[in-house]
């Protein structure tokens, strides 16, 4: 089985223009990364089908695009101002700065194979609480009338604009409103990768329900989330549902199960689904004076709870990479392929034409391209030996390659080769698209064990 390192999903993300170093030509910026193309494809992929899972295919829910810079009101009554924060040591020695509740996950600065505090001469401060959230100034003025922040997440803009949705798109709970949107923390010691970065795209819906049925929908929800995982390739075996212990739940839920993915970090927080109850509708409605509740046709009202699934692209961007990754030797040669669920995969199709410098070939792929192009994201490859140009759409985890051959200028058909079982068959070039639309819709199940 291949071992799936945190390193090798660095450097094929690299290698193939997934995702670079961000302001790498100026020596970086910690933990913030930049997407390039198939990074950029892969990520409108997975918002696409968790906006069409949460929104396109239900009744029950409506969409949501709030401003990232809220009034800050809003980050006092959320208990953003007052608790958003993680406890902070630093180590007089090093110069590093650790989280207090995390030393046992940390590296000394001085010698890394103690935790900080167990050198002798590690030097560490009292813990003391650092708020997470971006300050910024709003306006010319710079005073503290002005300070703003940068949202940790995406769910308060959801809150202040209940009333907007309740009166305007007619719903009654259970209903949801589900937004995607960048986020910002600063983490203190974030890394491995895009696990934990200080901007980051959250994909969170608020589903307000009636107080009594709240457990019943916290079940649904955490059922619902799990198996759109499974339903595009995750393997069950590396995924994992952690209900959170008291002590670990954020101030304002009553109840939170963490979806967890087994990252080669160890088992880690994908998705969190919480019972925030009436927690944050109540707190708005004390700190803006403007009522968030419930009022039916009979009069009859009450302040809706409310669960949450909330995740990262970025988590889950990951995780599936991580899943897909594989590395085997055919025919005598190293291959690495990313397993990627189709839906998923940036590109649905490679046409490659065998002989590149064949004009009849070369008119062909162009006339099949032309016509893929317009459903889906196709990619034409001339550059280089055939067997190279497969290998390079493995590792981008392309699931189908269409080859132009010989045989297709005499009887216009073409092979098409799969991605995971490297079986190939021949189909008439007229039958291209239905074959991949039907294709697209097949279930997928990844064969790594
Ligand atoms: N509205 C609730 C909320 O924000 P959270 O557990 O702090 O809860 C929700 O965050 C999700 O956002 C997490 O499950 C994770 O997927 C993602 N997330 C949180 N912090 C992150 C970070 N620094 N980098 C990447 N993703 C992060």
């Amino acid at each position: 089985m291949t071992d799936v390192t945190m390193d090798k999903i660095v450097s094929l993300c690299r290698r193939r223009g997934f995702v670079f170093p961000s302001s790498e030509i100026y020596g970086g910026l910690g933990s913030t990364y930049d997407y390039g193309h198939y990074g950029v494809l892969m990520k409108n992929n997975i918002r696409a089908l968790w906006l069409q899972s949460m929104i396109q295919e239900r009744d029950d829910m409506v969409a949501l695009d709030s401003a990232v810079i809220l009034n800050p009101a809003v980050w006092e009554a959320s208990g953003h101002v007052a608790g958003f924060s993680d406890p902070l040591v630093d180590c007089r020695t090093c110069k590093l700065r650790f989280r207090a509740d995390k030393l046992d996950d940390a590296q000394c600065g001085k010698k890394p194979s103690k935790k900080p505090g167990e050198y002798s001469e590690c030097d560490l401060t009292e813990a003391r609480q650092f708020n997470l959230m971006f300050q910024t100034q709003v306006g010319a003025m710079e005073d503290a009338s002005s300070t703003a922040y940068l949202r940790p997440e995406t769910a308060q803009g959801i809150f202040i604009n209940f009333k907007n949705v309740m009166q305007l798109a007619r719903r009654k709970p259970p209903f949801g409103i589900a937004q995607t949107g960048k986020s910002f923390r600063n983490e203190i010691t974030p890394g491995n990768f895009l696990f934990r970065v200080r901007e980051f795209e959250q994909m969170e819906m608020e589903y307000f329900v009636p107080p009594g049925e709240a457990e019943r929908w916290y079940e649904y929800w955490i059922e619902q989330r799990l198996q759109w995982y499974l339903d595009l390739g995750v393997r069950r075996s590396q995924l994992r549902v952690r209900e959170h212990g008291a002590e670990e739940r954020s101030h304002y839920s009553s109840a939170t199960s963490d979806i967890e993915y087994l990252y080669p970090i160890g088992w880690q927080e994908l998705e969190g689904v919480a019972n925030r109850g009436d927690f944050d509708l109540t707190q708005h409605t004390k700190h803006s004076g403007t009522k968030l509740e419930w009022v039916g046709q009979e009069g009859e009202r009450y302040t809706p709870h409310v669960i949450e699934p909330a995740v990262s692209i970025e988590r889950i961007f990951v995780a599936m990479l991580v899943d897909g990754y594989d590395e085997e030797v055919v025919a005598d040669r190293d291959r690495t392929v990313l397993r990627l669920h189709p839906e998923v995969a940036p590109i649905k199709a490679a046409i490659l034409p065998l002989i590149p410098r064949n004009d009849d070939m070369v008119a062909k792929s162009r006339d099949l391209l032309q016509r893929l192009r317009r459903r889906w994201m196709v990619e034409y490859d001339d550059g280089g030996q055939i067997g190279r140009r497969y290998r390079r759409q493995d590792e981008i985890g392309t699931p189908w390659a269409f080859t132009i051959d010989d045989q297709t200028l005499e009887d216009d058909t073409v092979t098409v080769r799969d991605r995971d079982s490297l079986a190939q068959e021949r189909l008439s070039l007229a039958d291209v698209p239905a074959w991949l639309d039907e294709a697209l819709q097949r279930p997928w199940h990844s064969p790594k064990p």
